[in-house]
């Protein structure tokens, strides 16, 4: 089975992105392996902590190179691709031998696609990833899941996805599934 590195665009606690990805790791059951990044240690990109490379920056790396395919859930943070998501990237699009910059990444040829959760700014934050995930050498997979915050999340912190999202999330990992094949 493929392995699918899922990685939610939100490090808060309960976060609706991050219960979306529950949702897409069932769907995903028995057809590949599912793993989520840990990378709530990565720091704020400088050049300047580049070298030696730091073991938080070493980690996301190393995972997203064992992964056959990237999955990130992300919420829009005013109608654009969150800046820690987009921090994470800016890491991880760097060349791994920085003696040529222009060289392969961690994320080199890497399939990937994105999900939202929001209740406003999702094709903002799609067209900035449609911009992006081509730009960082990964193979987008443009079938992507939009997803509003059910109203009683707000009061009660359980995320429903509706039959219509469920059916989104399907198509997603069919055509995620079939771009690694
Ligand atoms: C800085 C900031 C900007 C936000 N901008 C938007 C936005 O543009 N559209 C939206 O629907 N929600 C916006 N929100 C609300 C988030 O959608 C909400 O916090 C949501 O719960 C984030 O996803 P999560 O549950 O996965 O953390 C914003 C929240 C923050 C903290």
């Amino acid at each position: 089975m493929k392995n699918i590195l899922f990685i939610v665009g939100s490090l808060r606690e309960g976060s609706f992105n991050h219960q979306l990805a529950a949702n897409a790791e069932k769907v995903l059951e028995g057809k590949a392996n599912v793993s989520y990044l840990n990378w709530k240690d990565v720091p704020v990109f400088s050049q300047d902590l580049e070298t030696p490379v730091l073991p938080a920056v070493q980690a996301v790396r190393d995972a997203v190179v064992a992964a056959d395919a990237i999955w990130i859930f992300s919420p829009a943070y005013n109608f654009a691709i969150p800046g820690s998501v987009k921090n994470l990237l800016d890491w991880l699009s760097r060349a791994i031998d920085l003696s040529d910059t222009t060289g392969a990444s961690a994320l080199q040829d890497k399939v990937s696609t994105v999900s939202v959760v929001a209740n406003g700014g999702h094709e903002q934050v799609a067209e900035g990833f449609r911009n992006l995930m081509p730009f960082i050498r990964t193979q987008f997979v443009d079938q992507l899941t939009f997803s509003k915050v059910n109203d009683s999340a707000w009061a009660d912190g359980q995320f429903v996805a509706t039959e219509e999202v469920l059916s989104d999330l399907n198509k997603q990992a069919e055509a995620l599934l079939s771009a690694l094949n």
